[in-house]
């Protein structure tokens, strides 16, 4: 690990990049060698984690969530606030800042809490009956649970593929997370486990027996809201997809037509 002694001199510090006689680094390797022969996943998860992957399991998750979640139609609150935006005639940046900021504890960010849940109820040996029963009476909603267009009878074609990628590896948080699934979709049938949730569970499985993180450092990355990153990356492929799109129609300003809005007067 090099020195950082001498931080206090210096206005910043960086552990994941750098330039070593001219050429840029990341993670202490020649940037363009690092580019030419490790795949993007195996990058993000590098970049993110702060230190170079550890297994081909972490990189082949990161690598199918990546392509999985770039979209799901024209339909979800994220794109359509880029559609408007775009149609009203902002920029790139603009538009697809305008999908982003929909991201959050409903839409698409839901990964970093439902990782929250899932660990600390795994840590603290908490029963998936109790955790359910704890946000109901706190009439909180579990994060990584439920969808609404997904049910038990139409369940999300996204999570048996990244559950289907977990293998022979030791799995108590995504045993927890569908322990908590079977529990709320006898509640209501669109209580499933989310892409979201599943996408959490399966990270948390992959950090602690492949990637041999501690309990501090999960806890590190879940404080800096890491299990939202992957999400945020992937749409804003398809986020900005729907721009160039939007730009391509050429349909000008969007406006609801009167008796799309309930008002009272
Ligand atoms: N946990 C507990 N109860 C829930 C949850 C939940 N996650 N979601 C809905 N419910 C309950 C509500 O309490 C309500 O119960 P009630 O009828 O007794 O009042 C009932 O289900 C219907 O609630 P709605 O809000 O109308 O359900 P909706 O289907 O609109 O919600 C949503 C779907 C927004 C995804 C919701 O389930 C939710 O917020 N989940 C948590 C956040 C999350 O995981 N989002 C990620 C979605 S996937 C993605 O964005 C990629
Ligand atoms: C998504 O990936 O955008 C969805 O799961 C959310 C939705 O409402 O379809």
């Amino acid at each position: 690990m090099d020195d950082l002694s001498n931080r206090q001199h210096s206005l910043f510090t960086s552990t994941i990049s750098g330039d070593v006689d001219g050429e840029p680094t990341i993670l202490g390797q020649n940037l363009t060698k690092t580019a030419t022969t490790q795949s993007f996943a195996w990058i993000v998860g590098s970049l993110w984690l702060g230190r170079p992957l550890k297994s081909k399991k972490t990189e082949a998750v990161i690598d199918q969530a990546l392509r999985l979640l770039v979209d799901h139609g024209p339909y979800v609150s994220g794109a359509v606030n880029t559609m408007i935006s775009a149609r009203a005639g902002k920029d790139l940046v603009s538009s697809l800042v305008t999908g982003l900021l929909t991201i959050g504890p409903r839409f698409g960010g839901a990964v970093n809490g439902a990782a929250k849940i899932w660990f600390e109820s795994v840590t603290n040996q908490l029963s998936p009956a109790d955790v359910v029963e704890s946000f109901a009476k706190r009439k909180e909603y579990i994060q990584g649970i439920g969808h609404k267009k997904y049910r038990i009878a139409a369940p999300d074609p996204r999570v048996p593929v990244l559950l289907n990628l977990t293998g022979k590896i030791p799995h108590p948080h995504l045993d927890f997370a569908l322990a908590v699934e079977k529990i709320t979709t006898g509640k209501k049938p669109n209580l499933i486990l989310n892409v979201d949730g599943a996408l959490a569970a399966i990270l948390l499985d992959l950090l602690v027996h492949e990637e041999k993180l501690e309990r501090d450092e999960i806890q590190a990355l879940i404080d800096a809201e890491f299990f939202n990153a992957i999400f945020v990356l992937s749409r804003s492929v398809g986020f900005i997809g729907h721009y160039l799109d939007q730009k391509r129609l050429g349909e000008g300003l969007f406006r609801l037509p009167d008796d799309q809005v309930m008002t009272k007067g």
